[in-house]
């Protein structure tokens, strides 16, 4: 039996008929920027992650970029990201005009702590980006203390949960993905950025819209980045099934673990006091090359996602360069993603777990 990577289509099956009829909602408006499917979703998304405030954005990675830019981050000044991320972590903060500083990772959680961001900070750090890697949740609390703005990247961790606030309302600014194949994904591009501070919401309402609050007079140089009337009108069928589809995430990692795959290679560990989402689940082996002929061999999907961490990735060796980050590179030659959703069941997990343990 093949098992894919991801299954972003049978946890819809469902919900086939009202997605059509949000869609017709939409054509029937004619409202199709900025109208109310948009600021309903801004409202349902805020509530859903405990923040005061929700602004729907064209992407995840422009949310980062504008989400600085509310935060006063510019020319001159650093933001620390760790390298062991998607590239668009470090890639939002460029165009801010502001430099990327690579930390380092936890080993086992792979997101970073107050550690590996203490490290990488200097008089000129401006602000903290942590990312929720694979759906695990940074310990935000921890990195905030050291006192400086933290920018929750929660592209990877919409559904997951802490034993205080969900992601979206730990740090001063959050910024999501709904990106098709994210825990919450729309049919399209689309993100969102969380905050309770007023001030700071304003700021990015006017960043997204061109840097205006009125379409008559500018005050920054800024975005046009809007989600859009029929990517939120699909969104909010969906949002109602977040913590459902969430379960289905977690119950499918504890699929492998009762399957016995912890016997055989490294499983992901949850950051003490949180409940992943797993957007990815990703496990990890010192001969990460056989595991991966023996999933290939069984039909099985797999994607080794951050093989060449972001530091050492061309564009980025401006900043990157000489620096060294030692739990990164273990986990970027080991790390390897294995099929999840939330649906995946005992069966496919048994069938994941036999390939794995037939390698030789
Ligand atoms: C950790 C992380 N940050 C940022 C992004 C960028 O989001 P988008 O693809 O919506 O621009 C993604 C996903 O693609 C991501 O996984």
């Amino acid at each position: 039996m093949a098992v894919a990577l991801f299954d972003t289509s049978t946890a819809l099956n469902g919900l086939r008929q009202e997605l059509r009829g949000a869609v017709a909602r939409v054509l029937d408006s004619e409202r199709y920027i900025l109208g109310p499917e948009v600021s309903a979703f801004e409202d349902e998304f805020a509530d859903y992650c405990g923040a005061a405030h929700a602004v729907g954005v064209a992407n995840g990675t422009e949310a980062i970029t504008i989400a600085l830019r509310a935060l006063g981050v510019g020319p001159g000044d650093e933001v620390v990201v760790p390298s062991f991320t998607f590239y668009a972590s470090a890639e939002a903060i460029p165009p801010t005009g502001a430099t990327p500083v690579f930390c380092d990772i936890d080993p086992d959680t792979y997101c970073v702590t107050a550690d590996t961001v203490r490290a990488a900070l200097t008089p000129r750090t401006k602000a903290v980006m942590a990312v929720h890697l694979f759906g695990n949740v940074a310990p935000i609390a921890e990195i905030a203390a050291l006192g400086l703005p933290v920018l929750e990247d929660a592209a990877q961790a919409a559904g997951s949960r802490t034993q205080g606030p969900r992601p979206g309302a730990l740090g001063t600014i959050a910024t999501f993905s709904f990106f098709p194949s994210k825990n919450l994904g729309a049919f399209g591009d689309g993100g969102a950025i969380t905050t309770g501070d007023a001030e700071l919401a304003e700021r990015v309402r006017m960043l997204r819209f061109h840097g205006s609050r009125d379409k008559i007079s500018y005050e920054q140089v800024g975005y046009n980045s809007r989600l859009d009337e029929l990517q939120a009108a699909i969104l909010r069928v969906q949002l109602p099934h977040l913590d459902d589809w969430a379960d289905g995430r977690r119950r499918a990692g504890e699929h492998y673990r009762q399957a016995g795959l912890g016997e055989l290679v490294t499983l992901p560990r949850p950051v003490a006091g949180c409940a992943p989402a797993w957007h990815l689940y990703v496990v990890a082996d010192p001969q990460v090359e056989s595991l991966e002929a023996a999933l290939a061999g069984a039909d099985i999907g797999f994607k080794a996602y951050y093989r060449t961490p972001v530091h050492r990735q061309p564009p980025m060796l401006e900043w990157g360069a000489g620096v060294e980050l030692p739990a990164t590179d273990r986990a970027a030659a080991r790390h390897l993603a294995i099929p999840m959703s939330p649906v995946l069941g005992r069966e496919q997990a048994d069938e994941v777990v036999a390939a794995v343990r037939a390698r030789h």
